[in-house]
Order: structure tokens, then C-alpha cells, then sequence
């Protein structure tokens, strides 16, 4: 009856969406106790759009884990010598300027060894020599004044943030919670899992080896670039090509023919990562789980698939959650439940809160 519970909102604030997932840990049980989703109108403020979310989401918790993305976050995965974390935390600062385009005094720094050997083939020690003694290290930096400009909206607001996250990672963290199977070996050669997020400015691909990230990137390219060349094409303002790209039905060989473009480069530079991760790593990279308000467009995930030439499906992470129904609209959530992706993985930061 007295149950400990622990809730947490994960906060996604999009370039044109604010997500907001509430997870509760009844038990060791992770539940969705809440969701609220904001659109940002053209010219609107984050702010606001994070109030009206907490507004309507009536979540129990005021503790926030939020993200950052975009140009004030680099990530790298680093070759050094193998050495404990203690260790590491005091090395990294030396590497440092060879892989960021940042001085150290305006970001926050944060690394984690990965378990892959440099090389990716597996188990690094049985190689011997030079390759047992290197690890590769994951290292993100982001800038000081991104992080705080977050946490100045969250305090306004009067809720606390737990931690700040990157898109990049929440990814990798919902398919964790969702806890779906792992990779396994085909034709000889270990697969590798892509989760492709298309939001409305940019594109997150974090492709999984082994269930651990070994490759991260985000390419400039979303639903913001389609929605323009509708407008474009059809010399509409932004506000109405927004709604004929959604709407399938009106205009809908004028919309195919004026996204086409966006969609064949970003297939392109799609293909360019996951070509050198299979390089890189020695992985075969087999699937494409694909979220984001992006995939919605007409047609996104057949032209994903043949593109890349991969397996390529849209994935929801609230498969296998309980949802408490009392408090959530399921229909509603269900609805959204592709672009909420980030949101879920900083939520489920809640089982380390
Ligand atoms: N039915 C639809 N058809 C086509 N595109 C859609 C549809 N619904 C939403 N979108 C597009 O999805 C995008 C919003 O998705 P999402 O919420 O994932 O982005 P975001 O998180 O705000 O952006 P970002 O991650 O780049 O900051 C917008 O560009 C919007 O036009
Ligand atoms: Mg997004």
C-alpha cells in the first residue's frame, strides 16, 4: 500500500515540438503517469511552450531530466590507453584540444570508456599486444551557456532538473527501457541496431553495437527542410505548407514531388554513416528503427529502406510500458508515440534518480 514511488519528466524540448513523458517507478516498475505534447508556433517562445506543457501534462513530479542538442554539443569517441575512470577524468582534459572545437573554460565535459575494443572486433584482450591496451572513450562536451539557458527555463517555471542529457543518448536509453532484443550475428558478421530520430531541424542517428553506442551523429536535415520546399514548390508561407504537407491528401504529388529532394539527401548522408560505421567497427549495421515527427512524412520509411538498402521500420517506445490509464489519454499517446522517443529516454533516467 505504501509502495515507494519515484517519478521523473523527461523534456524534449524540440526546435518545433516541447514532448513531455512522465515515468513513475512503482516497485521496480517503470509507468507512464503523464505525457503532454506543445507545438512552438512560428516566432513563439520555448518558454511558454514548456509551461503550457506542464500545464496540461498534470504530471506528479516537478523533477525534470531535459537534453541538449544541435551546435552546442560535440561528441567524440576517443582511441587512449586503457586506464581507470579516476584516471581517465584527469586524461581526457589533455585530449581535449586535438577533438573539440571548444576551449575548455566555456564547456561541461563528460566521458565514459566504452566496452568495444578500438578496432571493433569484439574482445580487444584476445588480440594481444598494442590493440589490448587501448579503449576507445566516448567523449561529450557541451557548452556551459546551452546547459544553463535550460536550466534558467526549468527554474522559472519553478521545476527542478535532475539532469541535462543529450538527444544523442536519450535515444539509446529509451531502447534500453523498451528493453527490445539485441543484435545478434547474421551471415557471420555482428549486426548493429541504427535509431534514427527526424525531428523538425535535424536528424540523430545512434547506431548500437553490442546494445552500447559506437557511433553518434546529427545531420542538419528535417521536416523543417520538407515543409519548406512545399512552400517553395506551391509558393505557400510556411504556416500553410506545414499543414498541405501533413494532410496526404490534398496536393499529395505536389508534396511527394517537393520532399522527394530532402529525403534523397538525407538517405544520402544516412548511407555515408552507416557505411563507415560497417567500415569502422566490423558490424553489419541490419536495421533502421526510424522516430520523429519526420517519419510521418509520405512515403519516409519505404524511401529510408530501399535508400539505404536496410531494414527500416518506425519504432514506439512505450511498447511493453505500462501506461497508467488513469492519468494518461492512451489513444492520444499511442498517436504521438513515434516522436516521443527522447522524451522516454530522459525519463527513464528516473530508475538512476
Ligand atoms: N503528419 C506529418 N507529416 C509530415 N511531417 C510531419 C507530420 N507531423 C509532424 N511532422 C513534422 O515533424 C517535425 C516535428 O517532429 P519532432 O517533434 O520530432 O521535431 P522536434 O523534436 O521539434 O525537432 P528537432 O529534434 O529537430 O529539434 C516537424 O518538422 C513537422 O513538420
Ligand atoms: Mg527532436
Amino acid at each position: 500500500m505504501f509502495r515507494k514511488q519515484k517519478s521523473v519528466v523527461g523534456l524534449d524540448m524540440g526546435s518545433s515540438v516541447v514532448k513531455a513523458v512522465e515515468i513513475t517507478l512503482e516497485g521496480p516498475e517503470p509507468v507512464v503517469t503523464g505525457f503532454a505534447h506543445v507545438e512552438i508556433p512560428p516566432g513563439g517562445s520555448l518558454s511558454d511552450a514548456v509551461a503550457q506543457a506542464f500545464k496540461t501534462g498534470k504530471f506528479k513530479s516537478k523533477r525534470v531530466v531535459t537534453a541538449v542538442s544541435g551546435q552546442s554539443v560535440v561528441v567524440r569517441y576517443v582511441p587512449m590507453m586503457k586506464m581507470s575512470d579516476n584516471d581517465l577524468k584527469q586524461a581526457i582534459r589533455f585530449e581535449t584540444d586535438k577533438y573539440l572545437p571548444f576551449d575548455l573554460d566555456e564547456v561541461q565535459l563528460d566521458c565514459q570508456q566504452l566496452k568495444r575494443s578500438p578496432l571493433g572486433q569484439g574482445d580487444g584482450d584476445k588480440k594481444g599486444g598494442k590493440d589490448a591496451e587501448q579503449m576507445t572513450v566516448l567523449l561529450a562536451a557541451c557548452k556551459t551557456k546551452a546547459i544553463e539557458e535550460r536550466v534558467q527555463i526549468l527554474q522559472n517555471q519553478g521545476l527542478s532538473p535532475i539532469a541535462i542529457d543529450i538527444d544523442l543518448f536519450a535515444l539509446a536509453n529509451a531502447w534500453e527501457l523498451c528493453g527490445l532484443p539485441a543484435e545478434e550475428v547474421e551471415a557471420g558478421k555482428e549486426t548493429a541496431l541504427a535509431l534514427v530520430d527526424i525531428g523538425a531541424a535535424r536528424t540523430s542517428i545512434n547506431v548500437l553495437c553490442g546494445g552500447e553506442t559506437c557511433f553518434s551523429r546529427e545531420i542538419n536535415i528535417g521536416g523543417a527542410d520538407m515543409t519548406q520546399a512545399v512552400a517553395r514548390r506551391l509558393s505557400l508561407e510556411t504556416i500553410e505548407a506545414e499543414a498541405i504537407k501533413r494532410s496526404s491528401e490534398t496536393h499529395e504529388l505536389e508534396v511527394n514531388t517537393a520532399i522527394g529532394p530532402v529525403l534523397e539527401d538525407l538517405v544520402s548522408e544516412l548511407s555515408l554513416s552507416l557505411d563507415y560505421v560497417e567500415h569502422h567497427e566490423g558490424v553489419q549495421v541490419t536495421e533502421i528503427l526510424l522516430s520523429g515527427g519526420g517519419v510521418l512524412a509520405p512515403g519516409a520509411t519505404q524511401y529510408i529502406e530501399q535508400g539505404t538498402g536496410r531494414r527500416a521500420r518506425t519504432w514506439n517506445p512505450l511498447e511493453g510500458l505500462r501506461v497508467d490509464v488513469n492519468r494518461v489519454d492512451v489513444e492520444e499517446l499511442e498517436a504521438w508515440a513515434p516522436t516521443l522517443v527522447v522524451a522516454v529516454g530522459l525519463a527513464s533516467r528516473v530508475r538512476a534518480a
